[in-house]
């Protein structure tokens, strides 16, 4: 993957710092190689275990959009933006059939076979010892892969709006994922050029919520 150099790419801080949750997006489109790079620079995130255990479905279509708003207390992002990526996450991958992830890493070098062979038992044990945080630990890398996108599409000159105001069996319906019952979904972001400028909300002081060794006893920077 090569970085597109159309526009000066921010480098994360700045890209951090100038981050906004854009309410009105241009209908303007994302050029098809920078939306790539987007998807890429996404599920370039970690995951535990590197499982990959997120469903991400980039929805473009008019019809689509107006439903997913519609699933959306009506939500004008996602009708106004070009493209909004559905973050789902899967709490069963890490039963299935993980050999595509045992085969990459083995091809890249990253893993050896020891280290595949401790994977196969230890994946399934530590999956199964969730219980019913298997879903939770799911949204984790979902959200993960949603903060890589939304910190790209900042660096690269996009703005974005993480979401979770939506109603989750109509976003389900939307996606097609209806007959999934165990599908979470994590977060939407709408993607595209925002259509007004917008004030940083602020944040509380880091001795409100930054403690040191154990909580309540404040950072002080
Ligand atoms: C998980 C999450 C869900 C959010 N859901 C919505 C949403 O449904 N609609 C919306 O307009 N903004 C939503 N926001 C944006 C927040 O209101 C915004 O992040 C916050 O006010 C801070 O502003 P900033 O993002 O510009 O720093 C959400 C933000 C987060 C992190």
């Amino acid at each position: 993957m090569s970085v597109i150099t159309q526009t000066q790419a921010l480098d994360v801080p700045s890209a951090i710092l100038k981050r906004r949750s854009i309410k009105t997006f241009k209908s303007d489109p994302i050029a098809p190689e920078l939306l790539k790079q987007l998807v890429e620079l996404t599920v370039a995130a970690p995951s535990s275990f590197n499982i990959q255990d997120w469903q991400i479905i980039l929805v473009q279509d008019e019809a689509q959009k107006a439903a997913l708003s519609a699933a959306s207390w009506n939500q004008q992002q996602i009708i106004q933006a070009p493209v909004t990526f559905v973050f789902a996450a899967d709490p069963k991958a890490g039963e299935q059939d993980l050999t595509p992830v045992y085969e990459r890493a083995l091809e890249t070098g990253a893993w050896n076979e020891g280290t595949v062979n401790y994977f196969k038992n230890a994946i399934p044990q530590f999956q199964a010892s969730l219980g019913d945080k298997q879903r939770e630990y799911a949204i984790k890398d979902a959200i993960i892969a949603a903060t890589h996108l939304v910190l790209a599409a900042e660096s690269l000159g996009l703005s974005t709006c993480f979401m979770n105001g939506w109603i989750e069996d109509q976003v389900k319906a939307v996606i097609g994922a209806s007959e999934d019952p165990d599908l979470a979904i994590a977060v939407l972001v709408p993607v595209g050029y925002a259509a007004e400028p917008r004030l940083n909300p602020g944040r509380l002081p880091l001795s409100a919520n930054v403690s040191v060794d154990r909580i309540g006893n404040p950072y002080q920077g």
